[in-house]
């Protein structure tokens, strides 16, 4: 459930129209609703309730400091992946001791900010970063919380290019040598063992998977401790997958997550983490656009946006389908016919949706793409030197652009032309 919905046919962003954000800020543009953050937080916060938890929000899905802000306002620790996220986390606020830093090729330059500016807990992905993590926190004479990331070797029955839990995957350590390897862990002097990380890919539609990686972590945690290991804490992850098609899909509910949480791993009474990015942020976020020119082809016709594949990158890179609606709600019964939806941009892969069925539109029309929250600003660029777009965040009746839309000026001012030229 989401806080975009037609008022009096035109669509609305909570208690905003989105028609009056674009005339304001200009297309294209995403929008979130703040009060659907809030509410996909809280199904995960509700979901582990029964537990000592915190949710760490995956902040690659959707990391404006203003979306960080006020989910870390609501309770939410985060999970960062790099330098740079560690940064934009500290930036908005969030306590150190609430971030958790994944990723599987952490730089000496990343270790050493992160132990000097404080972290929750490293999750290790290998036993080279492990070497490194030992050396850096010897030299500053500190210990390095970490997790260890195990690969469980499980098929996330998701899209190819987001599994990441199969032993084929970069990811992790093979949960067969995860015995020796947290051995080797334990006698190193500067790092503290506090627990198992595990994630095994993003856009799950089913709980399945989840539920035989969570088994083997279970087992792991007991032979570790057996080891004499004080395994207290548990990071379990992200990649509960949310609805992109309104009508038929319907992904498992945080609530019953949360109960496969407790039965697989509550008995070892650990600290739990969870990395939701997507179900946090993908139903919370639209990219509105404007169509320039419907276009009749050969054989089919075409609506061509301004918004393009620079912007919402998910349909080229993943096939992803994103539900498009118009701003003004078409009348009950309004004729609909086949088009494909397009970008600007000069290549075919700028293709949003092929032969979809769409009411009829006319160019100077709006139209939303739903679902767009969660790794959408996030992967855009300014391929085809086009501004990234802006970011309007809002709350109730009232709404803030979060980030300006650059001027060509700007963005092409971060040249530097060689004094040879
Ligand atoms: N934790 C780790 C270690 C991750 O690698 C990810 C996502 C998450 C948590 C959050 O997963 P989520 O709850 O959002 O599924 N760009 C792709 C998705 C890439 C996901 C990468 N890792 C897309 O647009 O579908």
């Amino acid at each position: 459930m989401d806080y975009f919905l037609y008022r009096n046919g035109s669509l609305y962003a909570e208690d905003v129209a989105v028609a009056d954000i674009a005339a304001a800020v200009g297309t294209p543009f995403y929008v979130y609703s703040t009060a659907t953050l809030l509410r996909h937080f809280k199904l995960f916060d509700d979901a582990l309730a029964d537990m000592d938890h915190l949710i760490c929000y995956a902040m690659k899905a959707a990391s404006n400091q203003a979306i960080i802000k006020t989910l870390a306002q609501a309770g939410a620790g985060m999970d960062v992946v790099s330098g740079g996220e560690y940064a934009r986390a500290k930036a908005a606020g969030v306590s150190t001791d609430r971030i958790v830093f994944s990723g599987v090729g952490k730089t000496v330059d990343e270790i050493t900010t992160a132990l000097k500016g404080g972290i929750r807990q490293f999750n290790v992905e290998s036993e080279p970063e492990m070497v490194v993590l030992n050396r850096v926190a010897g030299e500053m004479g500190v210990i390095a919380p970490i997790t260890v990331r195990v690969n469980p070797d499980v098929d996330a029955k998701t899209h190819a290019k987001i599994a990441t839990g199969m032993s084929e995957n970069k990811f992790g350590i093979p949960i067969s040598r995860a015995r020796k390897v947290y051995e080797t862990a334990g006698a190193m002097p500067h790092l503290d063992v506090i627990g198992i990380d595990v994630h095994i890919g993003s856009q799950l539609t089913d709980l399945a998977p989840f539920e035989l990686a969570y088994q083997k972590v279970a087992e792991l945690a007991e032979q570790l401790r057996f080891d004499g290991h004080d395994i207290r804490r548990l990071d379990l992850g992200g990649g509960l997958g949310i609805p992109y098609v309104q009508s038929n899909e319907a992904p498992p509910l945080p609530a019953d997550y949360g109960k496969l949480i407790e039965r697989t791993v509550g008995h070892l009474g650990c600290e739990i983490e969870i990395e939701p990015g997507r179900l946090i942020a993908g139903n919370a976020g639209l990219m509105v656009s404007e169509i320039i020119y419907v276009k009749s082809g050969e054989d089919r016709d075409f609506i061509i946006l301004d918004g393009a594949m620079n912007d919402l990158i998910r349909p080229a890179m993943y096939e992803a389908y994103h539900e498009i609606i118009p701003v003004i709600e078409p009348v009950a019964g309004a004729e609909q016919a086949l088009f494909d939806v397009v970008g600007p941009v000069c290549e075919t892969g700028d293709t949003f949706a092929k032969e979809r069925m769409m009411p009829l539109v006319n160019a100077g029309d709006l139209i939303a793409f739903r679902s767009a929250g969660a790794y959408g600003a996030v992967m855009s660029s300014e391929y085809n030197t086009r501004p990234l777009i802006p970011e309007v965040l809002v709350n109730g009746d009232q709404y803030a652009v979060i980030r300006a839309r650059p001027t060509f000026d700007e963005m092409i001012n971060r040249d530097t032309i060689p004094t040879w030229l």
